[in-house]
């Protein structure tokens, strides 16, 4: 037998007990008569004893184990003398009797300890290394406890785990495809699912109801801290469902999960349009823990002589709470950050509302008090904040001021890990127009239904018509996202005529889902939730590569396994690919 016990499971009342425990040598100190060493296992650590009263070969043999060398124990449970109150066996240790060496270990590339000594690029490397640490380790099983809670809630509410294919054809969710070539099929191609929108509408024709399914999705679009190339969606449909059902039915979900995983309550989440998400926050995914809420400032700025407010479309302000006493070199600061490519202003004003009531901005010369007293007004400024007014074209300003009130509220601590703060972002546009293609793009999905009371305007004014899409933002995160669909085939192919497909292309794409409309599509729709991002956010986090077991690199790359990596000659013969440039 390998082992009677874990090693994070014994106590004080274990003592006197023989036990075997199985597990890596975490580290070993020789104090005096007496080897200590700590095993590790996924469940805890245990501390082994060997003194020099045992005979020599055990401890010796004891005091050659190297670092994460394997190994099995037997001994006795006994009290510690000086005890460990930072670990949960701390009370006790093993008098060992029994060693052996179940394998031996090169010394690891870095330290597999909490805080370890090792890079980001030599832990993916050795991924297997770092899976060991308590933080990833940690971080695993708390993504187990979130699928096991998701799984649990939806089963019980009649939803069934189906499975759809990954070898498929193109899907659009606004990302390139990643392709599989076909060996049985020369020259074409399967791409690997973006989601599984189609097949679980088609589900929803078969007449499934309620389907989910936690699943692989594949995106080659540029990585960041939030998008892997291929992460995890809980994704979920409904049948006969308003988006009222589709809103309070996920609603439910995601306060399960902060009830169960955090012990959090959120009565209601809060719903704000997409257009009052972008007016009030410049984002359509806010983080609503903090405040600093955009006030418009072009009526109460645009009657002086500042002509660069004066020929500006938008003129927007923040006030920073308490940051009035900033000293000029702070200011400059801030001024220099919005002024990088990254966020690309051209400029900053600032007017500081100070404790005594006073005003000083960077503007005095165009700008008396009763103005600036205005704009405290209108930004929501008290004694003491300072306001931050950035001006220009509406999209890009919004977004730099955006991006500034994000790096503010990190400064400032205001996005507390442990604070929870869902909202509803509704009515997002149908419609987004794409200045590189010179036409209209479907910002959610094709498949998305636009709402009954706009469709009249498809045909005069495109851009404003208004979709039955929603997206879940959790502390400014988007988590998930969904819409009711297009179930009948007319107003499919009308969205796809609008999206600048010819007939024959929207037959040869989606002829299939189409077809299926004419045999009693009911009406239908859902969301999909990104299961890492949400683990992640849930876990106090942002960054999900630290929440997926074996994630890509930025560049794409797996850099344990070495891939992508080129294909051998005859396998590529056998695919039909020819890599030669085409004469
Ligand atoms: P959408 O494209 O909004 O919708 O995706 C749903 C959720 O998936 C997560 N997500 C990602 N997570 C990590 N890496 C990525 N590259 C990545 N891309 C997306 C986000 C997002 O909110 N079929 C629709 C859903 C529907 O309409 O039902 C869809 O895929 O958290």
């Amino acid at each position: 037998m390998h082992r009677t016990h874990t090693c994070g499971e014994l106590r004080i009342q274990d003592a006197g007990k023989t036990v075997t425990l199985s597990g890596w040598v975490q580290k070993s100190r020789d104090l005096g008569g007496m080897t200590f060493i700590d095993v590790r296992d996924r469940y805890g650590i245990t501390q082994l004893t060997f003194d020099s009263d045992d005979d020599l070969s055990l401890r010796g043999r004891a005091r050659e184990l190297g670092r994460e060398y394997v190994i099995k124990v037997t001994g006795t449970v006994i009290e510690r003398s000086s005890k460990n109150n930072k670990i949960a066996t701390g009370d006790i240790e093993i008098k060992v009797t029994e060693l052996a060496i179940l394998n031996s270990a090169k010394l690891p590339p870095f330290t597999i300890e909490d805080q370890t000594d090792g890079g980001e690029d030599i832990r993916m490397k050795y991924r297997y290394l770092d899976i060991r640490r308590n933080p990833i380790k940690e971080n695993l099983l708390f993504r187990h406890k979130v699928s096991q809670e998701v799984r649990n809630y939806l089963s019980a509410l009649d939803f069934c785990e189906v499975e759809t294919p990954y070898l498929i054809k193109s899907t659009p969710e606004g990302a390139r495809d990643f392709v599989v070539p076909s060996r049985m099929n020369a020259g074409q191609f399967y791409a690997l699912p973006q989601s599984p929108q189609t097949f679980k509408q088609l589900l929803m024709v078969a007449g499934m109801d309620k389907y989910f399914q936690i699943v692989k999705c594949f995106r080659d679009e540029d990585l960041r801290a939030d998008r892997q190339p291929e992460f995890t969606q809980i994704d979920c449909e409904m049948s006969f469902v308003e988006q009222e059902d589709v809103l309070r039915t996920f609603e439910g979900l995601t306060r399960h999960l902060l009830m169960s995983i955090h012990g959090i309550n959120i009565e209601e989440f809060p719903r704000m349009t997409y257009q009052e998400a972008m007016r009030d926050y410049g984002n359509d995914k806010p983080d609503i823990r903090f405040g600093m809420k955009f006030g418009e400032l072009n009526q109460a700025s645009q009657h002086r002589d500042f002509s660069i407010f004066n020929t500006a479309e938008l003129v927007v302000g923040i006030a920073v709470p308490g940051a009035a006493a900033y000293t000029r070199k702070q200011i400059d600061e801030l001024i220099e950050w919005v002024k990088r490519p990254q966020v690309g202003a051209s400029g900053m004003v600032y007017a500081k509302y100070n404790a005594d009531g006073s005003f000083k901005s960077s503007v005095d010369k165009f700008y008396d008090n009763q103005d600036l007293q205005k704009w405290a007004e209108i930004t929501g400024a008290n004694p003491g904040d300072l306001i931050l007014i950035l001006s220009g074209p509406t999209a890009q300003t919004r977004s730099q001021l955006s991006a500034l009130r994000m790096e503010l509220g990190n400064r400032l601590g205001l996005r507390k890990p442990d604070e929870f703060a869902p909202l509803w972002v509704i009515d997002f546009p149908l419609l987004e127009w794409d200045e590189e293609a010179g036409r209209f793009h479907a910002m959610h999905h094709p498949f998305t239904s636009p709402k009954t009371e706009d469709i009249p305007l498809l045909e005069t004014d495109p851009g404003s018509v208004r979709a039955n899409a929603y997206d879940l933002v959790l502390n400014g995160n988007e988590i998930g996202g969904g819409s009711i669909r297009i179930h009948d085939r007319h107003t499919q192919s009308l969205m796809f005529e609008h999206l600048g497909f010819s007939e024959t292309e929207a037959e040869e794409q989606f002829g299939f889902l189409m077809n299926a409309f004419q045999y009693g599509a009911p009406p239908h729709g859902g969301l999909a939730f990104g299961l890492d991002r949400l683990t992640a956010i849930l876990g106090g986090q942002e960054t999900i590569r630290d929440f997926i077991a074996f994630p890509k690199n930025n560049a794409g790359r797996d850099v344990m396994i070495d891939a992508p990596s080129p294909l051998s000659p005859e396998q590529l013969l056998e695919l039909n690919i020819n890599l030669e440039p085409t004469k």
